[in-house]
């Protein structure tokens, strides 16, 4: 039920410490003597960039960084507590990240709550056009938005009219990647193909320079990706919940339906909304809806979170950075949402290295024998 009611209000949002046994090792790092600052140890000054630019991912004709950044806390009060005193510190976040090299930052036309719908694209927006560092810096983010299938999106006019409306928030000229937020599939699936000519549409008058869906699962792909070939619009992404806590055959099949058809995987909730931190346990749980739904999940998940926190002491790291890891490792670009500098400074030490294949496999055989795992988005298709 409480599940439901997340995924209810992600997907629909302008519809309407004790932490004993998973201590962050970042904490308990620090209380060794010999281990000085915790974050000096957590994230040890790297000579160099993150990444270079060759690992950069192909995205369709874009290339972006081995992880963004997703913002649908951005606006969100109901589940994520935002507060408008929040902005300063999340326009630092944005331009730490983007001095760090991320140039991919995730958003949706229905991220914000109440009033505040399109809260997060504006603020991308802003964000972009204030930030003091080079040009051809801030030129290079890719801001990859998700339109969403509102029942009164009936035609493909319609979609286009929403993707206007999220240039003019953001004051943009074009959006880097337009995506489908969900399929209708499951029940409407009548007003599928008019969504499907309203991303060919957007392509074709150039509105977006690349087209992606999301809460597809790989049958559903395969008639998309045919259908937009036909009209010549190539399909390059695919955002899904991707992550240690959705481990399971369907991530399996997606992976390799994606693989042999060239679309690229972009990772949602890749630290399972919080869960993959290590910050909180059955006692300390986050305020609202999260609350019930950890409360639900997070009792069956020892082993896996004792599994990652071994081997984030083992490797120096953190349990959010090696979760994120994974998830690059497994060829996907996730997308962390980050509230603060604090989160974006370690989760941008998920990049520069690499979880070891008996790490991998550690870590996935965890996963399996945890007796609870994330619920499925319920738009997510087959
Ligand atoms: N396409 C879709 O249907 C869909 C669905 C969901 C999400 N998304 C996208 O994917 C992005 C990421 O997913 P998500 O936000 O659902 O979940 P997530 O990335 O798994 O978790 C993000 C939350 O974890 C906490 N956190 C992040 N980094 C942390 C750190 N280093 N240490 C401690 N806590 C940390 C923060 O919340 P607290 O501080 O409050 O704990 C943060 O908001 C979203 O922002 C959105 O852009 C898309």
């Amino acid at each position: 039920m409480a599940a439901a009611l997340l995924v209810t209000v992600h997907n629909s949002n302008s519809f309407r410490a004790s932490s004993e046994a998973y201590q962050n090792p970042k904490t308990k790092l620090s209380s060794s003597p010999s281990a000085g600052n915790a974050k000096s140890l957590s994230f040890p000054p790297r000579l160099g960039p993150l990444f270079w630019p060759w690992e950069k991912v192909k995205v369709g004709p874009l290339s972006v960084s081995p992880m963004g950044f997703g913002t649908w806390a951005w606006g969100n009060k109901l589940l994520w507590g935002y507060q408008e005193e929040m902005d300063g510190e999340l326009q630092e976040t944005f331009n730490l990240a983007v001095r760090k090299g991320i140039n991919l930052f995730d958003t949706a036309d229905s991220y914000g709550t109440g009033k505040l719908t399109g809260q997060s694209e504006r603020l991308l927006g802003k964000f972009i056009r204030e930030y003091q560092g080079p040009k051809k810096v801030r030129d290079d983010v890719v801001i990859a938005t998700k339109f969403a299938a509102y029942p009164w999106r009936l035609t493909s006019g319609q979609f286009v009219k929403a993707c206007k409306s999220s240039l003019e928030r953001m004051e943009l000229e074009q959006i880097g990647i337009g995506q489908l937020h969900w399929s209708t599939a499951n029940y409407a699936p009548a007003q599928e193909s008019a969504l499907w000519d309203g991303l060919v549409a957007m392509y074709e008058k150039g509105l977006v320079r690349a087209v992606g869906v999301s809460n597809y699962g790989p049958k559903q792909l395969i008639k998309i990706y045919d259908y937009l070939k036909s009209r010549g619009v190539p399909l390059c992404s695919v955002q899904v919940q991707f992550s240690l806590l959705s481990i399971g055959e369907e991530q399996k099949e997606l992976k390799s339906v994606c693989d042999s058809l060239g679309v690229q995987i972009i990772a949602y909730s890749p630290l399972g909304l919080g869960m993959l931190t290590g910050k909180y346990t059955s006692s300390n749980l986050p305020r609202g809806p999260r609350g019930l739904l950890f409360r639900q999940i997070l009792p069956g998940l020892d082993p896996l979170l004792s599994t990652l926190k071994g081997i984030a002491v083992r490797r120096g790291k953190t349990m959010s950075q090696v979760a994120i890891n994974w998830c690059i490792c497994k060829g996907t670009i996730p997308i962390p949402g980050v509230k603060t500098v604090e989160q974006a400074e370690e989760n941008l030490g998920s990049l520069g290295w690499r979880l070891r294949s008996d790490e991998i496999d550690e870590l996935q055989y965890a996963a399996t024998n945890s007796s609870t795992k994330m619920i499925q988005n319920i738009f997510q298709t087959r």
